[in-house]
């Protein structure tokens, strides 16, 4: 069963988030947007090509002016502007102009970088997101952040650019390893942990069948998911305010991640991050230590990591401070009031970064234990 999602922006409705489990419905909600009449241009990498991409043309085929194909390498290195500027010239090559439309059908690598092209393509053409992971469509085909890394930084250039559709198709879910699947659910559990407490106590009761990808459960996770980055986003679109809390467990995540050379998923960093955060929250008695404990410990069955191997607790400080979060030389730090309760907080030290990093370094002590 298909169930929809308004995303409002300015209190308007601005797009639909549809959740539903094959593409059958794809061509209904793109001729609702009035696309009979315009080229349309799937944006995809070669991994989700090979299995996606030529069912999702044969959807769109022979019903608008012109349906047509652009596919770049799968994988990170390849979110660019490079990889843009061939879209731009494929676009060229096609004829579009400013009415024609993007469909971004991948990842977060597909989804940021098509948003990208279409922000910018003739200063900005329609696009929808057709993500295909679940770190997608839990977190990046929503709120409209788009952009390419740049000499290594990452999303260092970009543009908020709100997609007109967001269409998942939770099927795609079951082509996923494991190690992918579950890095999307670090940001499913992220969200639980900084606005809704009841829905990260309904992650915990449904702990197996999420494991198993019972597809109606993941529907339902992913519908009260997105439903609270829908409340964080709505109120705050182009983060000037509380979109920042969407960066629980991110400042260290982050760090880790670089520290790693992306060897690491983005995830798997995220959850890293989360832990350290929640310590922090801990020691600064804002929640308690079985509450640390029972956070902690919940990453466990969803195969995420709670401690990490082989890094430099200095360095990884260090690289928290090249975050792009940094305001005025301060970090904005989420912690947690609880659980289901997140705040900003500008004051956390050095001191304190590296004792929760020194907590999620797992040590030759800790292994002679
Ligand atoms: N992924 C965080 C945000 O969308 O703001």
């Amino acid at each position: 069963m298909s169930e929809k999602l308004p995303i409002l922006y300015n209190k308007k409705p601005c797009y639909d988030i549809v959740f539903t489990q094959s593409f059958d419905g794809l061509w209904d909600e793109l001729q609702a947007l009035g696309c009979a009449d315009k080229r349309l241009c799937i944006v995809t990498d070669s991994k989700v090509d090979e299995l996606y991409g030529a069912a999702v043309l044969n959807l769109l085929e022979g019903k608008c002016l012109k349906a047509v194909k652009y596919v770049f390498p799968n994988g990170e290195e390849n979110k660019t502007p490079d990889t843009v500027a061939g879209v731009y010239r494929f676009l060229i090559e096609e004829g579009f102009d400013r009415k024609d439309l993007l469909v971004a059908l991948g990842g977060g690598v597909v989804g940021d970088l098509t948003g990208f092209a279409a922000a910018t393509y003739l200063r900005g053409i329609d696009f929808i997101q057709v993500p295909t992971t679940l770190l997608s469509q839990a977190d990046s085909s929503i709120g409209g952040k788009t952009g390419v890394d740049f000499d290594g930084y990452k999303n260092m250039v970009g543009a908020f650019k709100m997609p007109r559709l967001v269409y998942m198709n939770l099927a795609t879910l079951s082509t996923l390893d494991d190690r992918q699947f579950f890095s999307g659910f670090a940001e499913i559990m992220k969200h639980g942990l900084i606005k809704d407490c009841i829905f990260y106590e309904w992650l915990i009761e449904n702990m197996y069948e999420i494991c198993e990808r019972d597809l109606n459960v993941l529907q339902e996770m992913l519908l009260r998911s997105c439903n609270v980055k829908k409340l964080v986003v709505e109120k705050d679109p182009t983060e000037q305010g509380d979109r920042a809390l969407l960066n629980f467990g991110h400042t260290i995540g982050h760090a880790i991640e670089k520290y790693k050379n992306f060897q690491l998923y983005h995830g798997e960093c995220v959850a890293l991050g989360c832990v350290a955060a929640a310590y922090i929250s801990w020691k600064r008695e804002m929640i308690s230590m079985e509450e640390y404990y029972e956070i902690r410990d919940m990453f466990v069955p969803f195969n995420l990591p709670i401690s990490i191997y082989d890094i430099d607790p200095g360095e990884i400080v260090k690289l928290t401070k090249s975050d792009k979060k940094m305001e005025a030389g301060k970090i904005k730090f989420i912690l947690l009031k609880k659980i289901g309760k997140a705040v900003i907080d500008r004051t956390v030290t050095e001191e304190e970064i590296l004792a929760a990093v020194n907590e999620i370094n797992f040590s030759e002590e800790d292994a002679h234990e």
